[in-house]
């Protein structure tokens, strides 16, 4: 049982201030609570400092009220007359939520006047003037409307968050309000108007752009925004934050799901009432430690609070992603399992204690192999920081940090941003649909490494997404870059349109959207994996995806509609261990991709069982990813070299297949592959001949 010394006290600055009228305001009625939020006193002030100047910063702590309150603010204050707010955000979940709240805060129906939109799912209409998006929408929306002219102010929310979505659109934000730079003449009394010469620059007339860009970030070290922003003006927000205890366990711990388990009924049984908020990596590991949590929670003394857990990860539908807003309800204690959503992101009240295992998953790219790999890390300590601030939002708060406070100082300073080491095809896809093609030369903030750029280059024009002169392929390249999906899967689904198996990899492509179909709970492994098995195709994990889905839509479609069917539904995805929450929002993916397709003129074909011509679409799709058995039984990826193995999630683990292609890498103790499928080996110089001859021929 880990054991928490108090090592250190940390006190946060502000931190004896209290609000009026006590640390929980469920009470007050929803104006109050945004009269009570740090931003409000600046209200004037930001209106104000955005009428006067092109791009503002602002800078407030987390639950200050920057996301919901500014958009409010500007809306009030008149800036809706020539188009709209749109507020970025780099994460679905936030996007929802806030929306969400913002409307009920303004009492209108959501997707009226305030609205969001994020990738497969849009609540907006003609009459919405508040606008939530996550950054990769409008760098889509940007693609019908290079100008954005139908904003008026962009914010540009968790800008600290440096996602590389967010990075992008800085660029090209900062590129397109200079575009949209007006003179300002004055001629006695009467201000006019006129659009920006480009020939004729040099007007004495101060100019102003009439998209006015607003960066906001939660975190102090934001220099580099202001710098980047021709030393744009910065507005702080003062926080109000109570003390945070942080303590840190003795030994590092062997287990650290074991120990948030421990530790959240440590906390329940000897704490104070006040929520719980844990730190989790992933879907998968929120769903498990969900399971126990609620298993265990049977065992409690019957006189001791409930436990109510309640998750938050993107994947989750929009309904249950407002749960964790509810009021805690009298006699209980919730528990909050979360992605790093809930950072920064999202700010859930009732939160005093924080349990951190301190890790995160994150994309990781080498560029010099050309290979991305989705691997668990330590936090930065910025982000370890800010983790236990969200205990002291509404009183004094515990953190307890799952490690050791040497390992804590070892920790890096800060999170290197995203756009230096992902992977970077997609992004430079998108650049070039906007017409920008020189990518060496744009303007981001932080420069990717050239190696990096010039790999992606070479990926896109291996896919043929691009020309010889590295301009966008017609209809290829352009059809991919309309997709909502990576480049390499947008390439699929097009493909397998001529191998007549768009349903097929459709399915593939959706199932591949979601985390954790399968589960496996403790104690039950073998009742599950006689479950899997089922489905299971000896051919690889792909077919088996498409058999799920295949035989989920048979129920839903034998069961029809009603209370009765949705329970027959639940019942058979538990008897079959299989995730239902996944299913459904695999199946929502499926709809709206195929939607775009359609509007492509192109047709959902199925090819029933004939799945050899489905394994040589995957081959020709995948060919990048494809990876062959050594005379050591090892497996090599032809196009990085890499050695890697099939994971054990696999239907091909301990199958030794001579050839395969698979869809991600994940690097834990090793580099293990998954969603893999066997191919003959002969396929590959056939259908990825371009590839495969100038690679033998080089
Ligand atoms: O953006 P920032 O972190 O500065 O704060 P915010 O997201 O605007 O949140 C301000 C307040 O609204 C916090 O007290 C949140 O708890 C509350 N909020 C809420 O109750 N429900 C939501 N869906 C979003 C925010
Ligand atoms: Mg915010």
């Amino acid at each position: 049982m880990p054991s928490f010394p108090k090592t250190m006290l940390h006190h946060s600055e502000g931190s004896n201030r209290k609000r009026p009228g006590g640390p929980f305001s469920h009470k007050h009625d929803i104006q109050e609570q945004r009269r009570a939020l740090p931003i409000a006193s600046a209200e004037e002030q930001l209106v104000e400092e955005v009428s006067k100047i092109d791009t503002l910063v602002v800078i407030g702590e987390t639950g200050s009220g920057k996301t919901t309150q500014l958009p409010q603010f500007l809306y009030k204050g008149g800036f809706c007359k020539k188009g709209k707010i749109g507020i970025t955000q780099p994460r679905r979940v936030a996007a929802v939520t806030v929306a969400t709240r913002v409307a009920e805060e303004m009492g209108v129906v959501l997707g009226q006047l305030v609205g969001y939109s994020i990738r497969f799912e849009d609540k907006t209409s003609s009459a919405t003037k508040i606008k939530y998006l996550t950054d990769g929408m409008l760098l889509r929306e940007a693609l019908l409307d290079p100008m954005l002219q139908s904003y008026s102010v962009i914010i540009v929310d968790e800008a600290h968050e440096r996602t590389i979505h967010t990075d992008v659109l800085l660029g090209l934000l900062k590129a397109v309000q200079k575009r949209r730079e007006v003179s300002n003449i004055s001629i006695g009394d009467r201000k006019l108007s006129k659009k920006r010469e480009f020939e004729n620059g040099n007007s004495d007339s101060a100019k102003v752009s009439d998209l006015k860009l607003v960066i906001m970030s939660a975190t102090l070290d934001t220099a580099g925004f202001s710098e980047y922003f021709d030393k744009a003006k910065t507005v702080y927000i003062q926080g109000r934050q109570y003390p945070v205890d942080i303590l840190y366990t003795y030994q590092p711990e062997p287990d650290y799901l074991d120990a948030v388990l421990i530790t959240v009924f440590q906390v329940h049984l000897e704490e104070q009432p006040g929520d719980i908020l844990v730190f989790l990596t992933g879907q998968e590991e929120i769903e498990s430690v969900e399971r126990l949590l609620l298993e265990r929670s049977a065992q409690l003394p019957a006189d001791s609070l409930k436990l109510v857990v309640t998750p938050i990860y993107a994947a989750l539908p929009c309904d249950q992603q407002m749960q964790v807003f509810k009021p805690t309800p009298k006699g209980s204690r919730k528990v909050i399992l979360a992605t790093n959503i809930a950072e920064t992101s999202v700010t859930i009240p009732g939160v005093c204690y924080v349990i951190d295992p301190g890790l995160v998953k994150a994309r990781i790219y080498n560029p010099r192999v050309g290979v991305e790999s989705l691997t668990v890390l330590p936090v930065s300590k910025a982000q370890a920081v800010q983790r236990s601030g969200r205990a002291g939002r509404e009183r004094p708060g515990k953190c307890f940090r799952l490690y050791t406070e040497d390992s804590f100082y070892k920790l890096d300073d800060a999170t290197v941003p995203e756009i230096k080491r992902c992977n970077l095809a997609n992004v430079v896809l998108q650049l070039k649909a906007l017409g920008i093609h020189d990518i060496l030369g744009f303007d981001f903030m932080d420069k990717p490494s050239s190696i990096a750029i010039r790999k992606s280059l070479e990926h896109l024009y291996i896919l043929g997404a691009l020309t010889d002169e590295g301009k966008l392929s017609d209809p290829l390249g352009v059809q991919m870059s309309s997709f909502p999906v990576e480049p390499l899967y947008a390439r699929a689904i097009i493909l397998s349109c001529e191998y007549k198996c768009s349903a097929e990899i459709l399915a593939v492509v959706a199932m591949l959207s979601v985390e954790s179909i399968f589960y496996q709970p403790r104690g039950k492994s073998e009742e599950a994996k006689a479950a899997k098995q089922r489905f299971q195709c000896s051919d690889g994990d792909h077919i088996t995806l498409v058999n799920v889905l295949r035989a989920y839509v048979c129920e839903v479609e034998r069961m029809g509609n009603g209370h009765a069917a949705g329970k027959g539904i639940l019942r058979w995805c538990k008897e079959n261990f299989i995730n239902g929450r996944s299913l459904r929002r695999a199946l929502d993916i499926y709809s709206q991709i195929e939607r775009y397709l359609h509007g492509m003129g192109l047709p959902t074909m199925s090819c029933k069982d004939d799945w050899m011509q489905f394994r040589r679409c995957l081959t020709a799709a995948f060919f990048l990813n494809a990876a062959c058995r050594q005379a050591d039984g090892s497996y090599r990826a032809l196009s990085s070299g890499q050695t890697v193995s099939i994971h054990p999630s696999s239907v091909l683990f301990g199958k030794k297949p001579d050839c395969l292609v698979f869809n991600e890498l994940v690097y834990t103790t090793r580099h293990y592959i998954r969603h893999i499928t066997r191919i003959d080996s002969t396929w590959l110089p056939e259908l990825a001949s371009q590839y495969f001859l100038s690679k033998t021929a080089s």
